[in-house]
């Protein structure tokens, strides 16, 4: 059984690019694998100076998390700042990191580029990265495209110290989402809080329905037929089977289909697909101690396999001295 080891943002309301991009897919993991899981909030504090939103954002990830599916008895699942000795551990690597290696990180300069500030953090970024996946033995991260340089990184990292150190940590493979399950937001591009074009998941009802209204749709004519490469079907093939996708392009080719009519039935689809996990939030909203107990659980779980790497990174680098 594979490690598989994965870390999610705190960023705030959880969208359908989330889920069926990654969530969906985490999710998955925990049946088959040893899955690692847990919430960055100290990543967050590079760009997230506010005390409030910060612990906001930290609870209701794993309020989602859980709420779609992730159960704490199948998965190892904390909150990152509850294993401190990652902050240690990036230290140690630290020493193994050419700047030359930071300073080629795409995703830093994009950060910089949208107007961020320059600070430490955001530009050591990747090396609590890379002791988050090695401190746990994370065999497997699945991750997006944008996160593939990160754990190129991580695995020059681990390589370094193992060749200057001795055999110490596992260099981990990254599994990379099909771009074919792209997911466009409701103006057609890539689904994205940073392109203010998301579709929440949990949310008001009425808002939410606003938001399928609005999905892009082009001006072709109700008699013509329509285009099947769109926003619009996109978006309703991510609840349909094989099948169904079949019927609805059948649908999309036909004249007489208004686009009106598709949203609404894509509305209640999706409203019907997410009714579970709804109810589901809101018994975990009402049970918090469940949920915070479960994460403290996953946290002491988590800290034994850290103590156990980190001991031995320590006695490698001459730390233990005695
Ligand atoms: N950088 C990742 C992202 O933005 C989050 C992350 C932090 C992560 N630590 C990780 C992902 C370790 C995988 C493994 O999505």
């Amino acid at each position: 059984m594979k490690r598989v080891l994965s870390g999610i943002q705190p960023s705030g309301e959880l969208h359908l690019g989330n889920y069926f991009g990654m969530m969906s897919r985490m999710i998955k993991y925990q049946n088959e694998n040893d899955l690692f899981c847990f919430i960055v909030n100290y990543h967050a504090l590079t760009t997230i100076h506010d005390k409030e939103l910060l612990m906001k954002n930290t609870l209701n990830a794993a309020l989602d998390f859980m709420s779609l599916g992730l159960d704490p008895k199948k998965s190892t699942f904390w909150v990152q700042s509850d294993v401190p000795q990652v902050c240690e551990s990036t230290w140690l690597l630290s020493n193994l990191v050419n700047l030359g290696l930071l300073d080629r990180s795409t995703s830093y300069k994009d950060k910089l580029a949208k107007g961020l500030t320059a600070n430490l953090g955001l530009y050591s970024y990747p090396v609590l990265m890379a002791s988050d996946i090695l401190l746990f033995g994370g065999e497997i991260v699945p991750v997006g495209q944008d996160q593939k340089q990160h754990i190129e990184i991580t695995r020059d990292i681990a390589n370094r110290f193992n060749n200057t150190f001795g055999e110490t940590f596992k260099v981990p493979e990254a599994d990379i989402e099909k771009t074919s399950k792209l997911i466009p937001g409701t103006d057609g591009q890539k689904m994205s809080k940073s392109y203010n074009n998301t579709i929440p998941i949990f949310g008001e009802e009425k808002q939410i329905r606003k938001k399928f209204m609005s999905i892009i749709t082009d001006s072709t004519d109700i008699d013509e037929p329509k285009d099947i490469d769109t926003a619009l079907f996109q978006l309703y093939s991510l609840f349909l089977n094989k099948l169904e996708v079949e019927k609805l392009t059948e649908r999309f080719m036909t004249p007489g289909m208004r686009y009106g009519d598709i949203k609404n039935e894509l509305f209640e689809c999706f409203w019907t697909f997410f009714a579970p996990f709804r109810e589901k939030r809101s018994y975990l909203e009402q049970h918090k101690d469940f949920v915070l107990n479960s994460l403290k659980e996953g946290a002491s779980k988590a800290s034994a396999v850290a103590d156990n790497y980190l001991f031995k990174a320590r006695q490698a680098m001459g730390l233990h001295y005695g």
